[in-house]
């Protein structure tokens, strides 16, 4: 894999770059990292249904190495302010520390701050929290385990 900090194929190699996908694009990476390939696991968020809803990934030689998911949805933590719910966070395990995720976060609080939204939040697992606190979140309340996965949680969120 080609260095994944910029859009270029400059050595002629294909582009590591952040594109829009439809819902579909995500389930792949959902269910193998994030559901443990448990079968008949959902794949379908509540949110992914949302007005405003959009999603990302990461893509490289037609493959898809990396996807978000993001919906306008409010936090209390802020409230009053513009909101952005980011869920279905995840990198194909191949290429995890590689700089993916950091690319997709990268990209989506610029397309966030063009829009005026003031605040990008998420139930971070807290394995994952190193993570989002190495990109600026900030941890906010009181921990809490996530019936679907039974995994250990804090809200976190990034002020844009
Ligand atoms: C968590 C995850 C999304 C991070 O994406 P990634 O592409 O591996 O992370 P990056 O390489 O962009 O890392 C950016 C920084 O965060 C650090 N980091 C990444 N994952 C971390 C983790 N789990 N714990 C602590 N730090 C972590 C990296 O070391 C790097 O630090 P640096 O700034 O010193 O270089 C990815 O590893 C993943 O899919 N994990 C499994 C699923 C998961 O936990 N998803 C999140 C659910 S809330």
């Amino acid at each position: 894999m080609p260095p994944a900090t910029a859009p270029s194929d400059g050595g002629g190699r294909p582009a590591v770059r952040v594109e829009e996908v439809p819902a579909e694009a995500t389930h792949d990476l959902r269910w193998r990292v994030l559901r443990n390939r448990r079968p008949g696991a959902p794949v379908v968020f509540p949110e992914d249904g949302l007005p405003g809803a959009f999603h990302l990934a990461v893509r490289h030689d037609g493959a898809i190495l990396a996807v978000a998911s993001f919906a306008p949805e409010p936090t209390p933590y802020r409230a009053g302010r513009a909101a952005v719910h980011l869920r279905g966070m995840a990198v194909d395990p191949p290429y995890q520390r590689h700089g993916l995720g950091r690319m997709l976060i990268s990209a989506v609080t610029d397309l966030l701050r063009q829009d005026g939204v003031g605040v990008l939040w998420c139930n971070a697992r807290d394995s994952a929290a190193g993570f989002y606190a190495r990109l600026g979140f900030d941890t906010v309340g009181e921990g809490f385990v996530l019936p679907e996965s039974g995994m250990a949680h804090h809200v976190m969120l990034r002020d844009l």
